[in-house]
């Protein structure tokens, strides 16, 4: 049995020394696969990159508002080189500068002569991280700004250093400067509320306990939905059932609620026609004019001696009550009131609709709160002016600071307080912030 033995020599022969030198079939079809493979994908990337705007560079989805058209990557980065009549663009730009968001967006920055920063529109709104809601920006936004406010002129008119709402926010300006007077004098109207609020309060027909909804309801939105504020307070639905406006015992009617004028006229008017229709009792009054307890401050008439005079004498009467415990019980007058049968003047009542005017807020959103767990003022302020309005500590009861937009889903009991709740950004000479006369079917085609 002969050995084989296994040499260098032997076992190096097996290999073909000359294998790179010659094509094989396989080796050809390698070749060819290889280049097939490396030209698709340089097609590929071409087109979609190139052409179609890069679909594969996306950093992230888009936001909902966007994502109609958020395959046409150039309408926000715009191309590095521009396209012609005879080439399309190319490349695109990482960074979108402003005018691209401006091209389809009107948006006025807000206190553009104060600001001493111009920040981008993308500074604030984050594109690619499929934000349901892109105005909903982080605090960061603002407070590249605010958290050390500096203006051109030097002058700072708010708070300097607002960085949370949880933290350094101020309480709400109303609170912290309006004075009594300054309260008194935002309606022009004499009212307490906690008096009014008091359980069995004296009602026309025995004891009754008020609730908010008698006086305050809310205003409608042009949806026909519940609006954001509450309805200005009507005399006569929510105070003429224990305030009546009655005015003389021989007549039923109550004077109307308008100007001094019309009242004075209606006066006028129901008792010259109760003079036409009783003479008999004018008559008697003449011979024995009731005798009634003078009225403070006004001197006791002289008894009537003709018709004339007894309609004189009755307005003047009437109307001292009017002027002075009726209207006057709700009315504020800078003037003294009217001796002698002239008109009283009382100020022009306001109920304003915006107390908070440098902020946005809706009373739908807080429909599961009670009235008086944030006016916690109307059940229990003594003053007749008492400021109602809610501290920020009311407030931060729910918008503790515990999310932040586009974050984690909110947790239970704790609501959103990212600054873009409540303000807004983009001055009111822009509130309608409008897509330039593009239709939408046609920027999504491609
Ligand atoms: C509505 C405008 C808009 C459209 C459309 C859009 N982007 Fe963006 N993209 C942005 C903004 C804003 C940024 C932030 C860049 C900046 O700071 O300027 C950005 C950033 C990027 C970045 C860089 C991310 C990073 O981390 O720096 C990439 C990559 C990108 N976009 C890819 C795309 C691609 C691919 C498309 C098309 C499929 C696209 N974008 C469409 C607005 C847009
Ligand atoms: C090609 C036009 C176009 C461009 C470019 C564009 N947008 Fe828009 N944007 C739209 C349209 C359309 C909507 C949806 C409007 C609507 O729903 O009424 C929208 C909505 C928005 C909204 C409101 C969305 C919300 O959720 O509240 C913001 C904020 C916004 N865009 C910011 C930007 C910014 C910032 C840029 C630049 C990075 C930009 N847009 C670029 C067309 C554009
Ligand atoms: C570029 C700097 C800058 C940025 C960013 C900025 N602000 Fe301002 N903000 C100002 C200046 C300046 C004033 C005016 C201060 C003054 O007149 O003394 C102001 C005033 C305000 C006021 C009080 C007066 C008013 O207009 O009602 C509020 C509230 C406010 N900003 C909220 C915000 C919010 C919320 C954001 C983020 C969405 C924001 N700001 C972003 C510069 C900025
Ligand atoms: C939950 C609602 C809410 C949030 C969140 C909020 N604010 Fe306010 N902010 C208000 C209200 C209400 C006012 C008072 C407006 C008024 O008096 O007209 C106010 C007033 C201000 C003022 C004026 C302060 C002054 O000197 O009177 C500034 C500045 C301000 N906010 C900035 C911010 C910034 C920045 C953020 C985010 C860090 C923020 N706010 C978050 C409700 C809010
Ligand atoms: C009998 C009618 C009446 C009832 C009941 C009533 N209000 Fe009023 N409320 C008014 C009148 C009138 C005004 C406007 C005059 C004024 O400002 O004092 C007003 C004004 C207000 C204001 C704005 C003025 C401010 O000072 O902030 C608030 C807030 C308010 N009411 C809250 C409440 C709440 C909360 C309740 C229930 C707990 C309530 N009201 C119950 C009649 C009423
Ligand atoms: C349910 C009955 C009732 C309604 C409704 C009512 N009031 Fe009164 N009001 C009273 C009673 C009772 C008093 C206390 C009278 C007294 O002390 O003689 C009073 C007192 C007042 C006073 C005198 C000030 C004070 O505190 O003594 C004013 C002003 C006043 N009401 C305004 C209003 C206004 C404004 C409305 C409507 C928004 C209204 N009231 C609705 C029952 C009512
Ligand atoms: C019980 C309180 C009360 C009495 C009494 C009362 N008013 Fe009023 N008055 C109101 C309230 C509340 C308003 C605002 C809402 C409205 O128009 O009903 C008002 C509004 C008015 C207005 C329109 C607003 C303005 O200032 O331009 C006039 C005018 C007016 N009252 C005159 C009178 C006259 C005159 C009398 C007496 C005849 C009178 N009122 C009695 C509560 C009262
Ligand atoms: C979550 C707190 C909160 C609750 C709950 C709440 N309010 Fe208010 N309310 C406010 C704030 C904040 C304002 C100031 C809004 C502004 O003018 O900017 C206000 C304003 C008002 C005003 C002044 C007029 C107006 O529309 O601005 C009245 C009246 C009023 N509230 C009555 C009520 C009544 C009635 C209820 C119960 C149905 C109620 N509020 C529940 C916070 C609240
Ligand atoms: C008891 C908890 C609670 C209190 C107190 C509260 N909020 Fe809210 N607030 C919420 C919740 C929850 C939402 C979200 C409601 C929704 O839109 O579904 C909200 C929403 C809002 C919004 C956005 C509304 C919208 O529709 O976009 C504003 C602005 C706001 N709150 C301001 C305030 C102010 C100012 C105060 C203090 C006067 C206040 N909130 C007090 C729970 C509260
Ligand atoms: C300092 C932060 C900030 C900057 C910078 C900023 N925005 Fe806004 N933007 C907001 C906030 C907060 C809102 C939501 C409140 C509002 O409407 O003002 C908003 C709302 C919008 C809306 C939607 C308004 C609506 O009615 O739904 C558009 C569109 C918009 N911004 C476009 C832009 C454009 C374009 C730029 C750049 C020129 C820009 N923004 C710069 C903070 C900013």
């Amino acid at each position: 049995m002969s050995i084989r033995k296994r040499t260098t020599k032997i076992v190096a022969k097996r290999h073909d020394l000359n294998y790179f030198k010659r094509m094989s079939r396989v080796r050809a079809w390698q070749w060819w696969l290889a280049a097939v493979a490396l030209a698709a994908a340089g097609l590929w990337f071409g087109t979609t990159t190139l052409l179609r705007g890069g679909t594969l560079l996306s950093a992230g989805p888009m936001s909902s508002s966007h994502a109609v058209f958020g395959e046409r990557c150039e309408l926000c980065h715009v191309p590095v080189v521009a396209a012609t009549r005879w080439t399309p663009a190319l490349g695109m730009r990482r960074h979108v500068p402003d005018s691209a968001c401006l091209s389809c967006h009107v948006a006025e920055p807000h206190h553009p002569a104060e600001s001493t920063l111009h920040p981008r529109c993308s500074s604030c709104h984050e594109e690619h991280v499929g934000a349901t809601h892109l105005a909903a920006t982080r605090d960061a936004g603002c407070t590249q700004c605010h958290a050390h406010l500096e203006t051109r002129d030097g002058v700072v008119r708010v708070a300097r250093e607002v960085s949370s709402f949880a933290g350094n926010h101020p309480e709400f300006r109303l609170l912290r400067t309006a004075t009594e007077s300054e309260r008194s004098a935002a309606t022009a109207l004499v009212f307490n509320h906690a008096e009014h609020l008091k359980a069995g309060l004296k009602g026309v027909s025995g004891p009754v306990t008020l609730a908010c909804s008698n006086c305050h309801a809310a205003t409608l939105g042009a949806d026909g939905r519940q609006g954001d504020g509450m309805q200005p307070v009507k005399f006569a639905t929510s105070c003429q059932s224990c305030h009546s406006l009655e005015f003389d015992r021989h007549v039923t009617a109550q004077a109307p609620h308008d100007t001094p004028e019309k009242v004075h006229a209606f006066v006028v008017a129901s008792l010259t026609e109760f003079a036409r229709q009783h003479p008999e009792v004018v008559a008697a009054e003449i011979r024995s004019w009731p005798q009634q307890p003078p009225l403070p401050g006004v001197a006791a008439m002289a008894a009537p001696r003709n018709a004339q005079q007894w309609l004189q004498a009755s307005v003047f009467r009437a109307e001292t009550i009017l002027w002075r415990e009726r209207c006057g019980l709700c009315h504020k007058s800078d003037q003294r009131l009217p001796v002698n049968g002239g008109l009283p003047v009382y100020q022009t009542v306001t109920q304003p609709a915006k107390w908070m005017p440098g902020a946005v807020f809706r009373h739908p959103a807080h429909r599961a709160v009670a009235c008086e767990d944030c006016h916690t003022q109307a059940l229990t302020a003594t003053g007749e002016h008492a400021v109602l309005m809610p501290t920020i500590a009311t407030c931060r009861r729910c918008h503790d600071g515990h999310s932040s937009p586009q974050g984690p889903a909110l947790a239970n009991g704790h609501a959103e307080s990212g600054c873009f709740l409540c303000h807004s950004y983009h001055g009111p000479e822009t509130a309608a912030l409008t897509v330039k006369g593009l239709a939408l079917a046609k920027l999504a085609r491609r």
